[in-house]
């Protein structure tokens, strides 16, 4: 579909405060995500900065030490999009390991090969959905997720798709946006989030969906208490929670059990 359709047909479904997207069937929902990276691959890195303050770069730094990597595992990021997360991840890699970021946005791919250079010998991007990821059991060392998550409904798919590719003791990760809890930054957020946002994306973009979705996706997200339980009930063992900046953002880790 051109941008200028998707733009009318999409801003037409989303208007009922974004309902068909939130809602939608898994498979309605993949297509739904997938033309809204498409229509954002070329300016999502400096949105993503600009909204977040630069912030997003800071929690990302976070997720990498908080996984103390020692350089030679073989990582997988998943969702990967521009590979943000995935080049951090190759940094500390060095030692003989390696990092695999997949997505199932080809747009998205496309931007994040376009950042290799001969010097990024140990990463790699390839096509893959999370929910049913084409790699072998007990592959790498550590997965890592980061703002994906919230976009794929059936959070427990992905999180039993992370398990199995995990080898036994390997670490999971995963950054996602929160709501923030605190009585005083909730209005100020929720106006920044459904106003400001959209209202900003749709100059840059001219479209303000992907922008009106965003926020929507992070209330539909479920609670950190919720989203916990599922990842336990998915196999992982020692998950940890950690909100920042008033709560919102937060990284979720974990083990598979040896
Ligand atoms: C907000 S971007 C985050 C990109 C990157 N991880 C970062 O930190 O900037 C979310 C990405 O998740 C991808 N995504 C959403 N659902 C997916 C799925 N089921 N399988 C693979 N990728 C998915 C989208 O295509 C998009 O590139």
């Amino acid at each position: 579909m051109s941008t200028g359709k998707y733009k009318a047909a999409s801003e037409e479904k989303s208007c009922a405060a974004g309902a068909f997207e939130i809602h939608g069937t898994q498979g309605s929902r993949d297509s739904f995500i997938q033309e809204i990276f498409s229509t954002i691959a070329s300016r999502i890195d400096f949105l993503s900065s600009f909204f977040s303050f630069g912030l997003d770069h800071v929690w990302r730094t976070k997720l990498v030490s908080s996984l103390e990597l020692n350089g030679d595992e073989q990582v997988l990021d998943v969702c990967t999009g521009t590979g943000k997360l995935a080049f951090l991840l190759a940094e500390k890699v060095v030692r003989g390991g390696s990092v695999q970021g997949v997505d199932f946005s080809r747009e998205m791919l496309r931007e994040a090969r376009g950042k290799l250079s001969p010097r990024c010998s140990n990463i790699a991007f390839s096509f893959s959905d999370a929910k049913a990821l084409d790699f072998p059991e007990n592959s790498f060392d550590a997965v890592t997720v980061s703002f994906g998550m919230r976009n794929i409904p059936d959070t427990a798919a992905a999180l039993r798709q992370a398990i199995r590719v995990l080898k036994p003791g390997g670490k999971f990760c995963c950054l996602e946006l929160t709501p923030p809890t605190g009585r005083w930054i909730k209005p100020l957020y929720k106006l920044y989030c459904f106003k400001v946002m959209p209202f900003i994306a749709m100059k840059v973009l001219n479209t303000a969906v992907p922008y009106n979705y965003l926020p929507r996706s992070i209330d539909a997200f479920p609670p950190s208490a919720e989203f916990r339980r599922t990842i336990e009930t998915c196999g992982f063992t020692a998950v940890t929670v950690h909100p920042m900046t008033f709560g919102i953002a937060t990284i979720y880790g974990a083990r598979k059990a040896r």
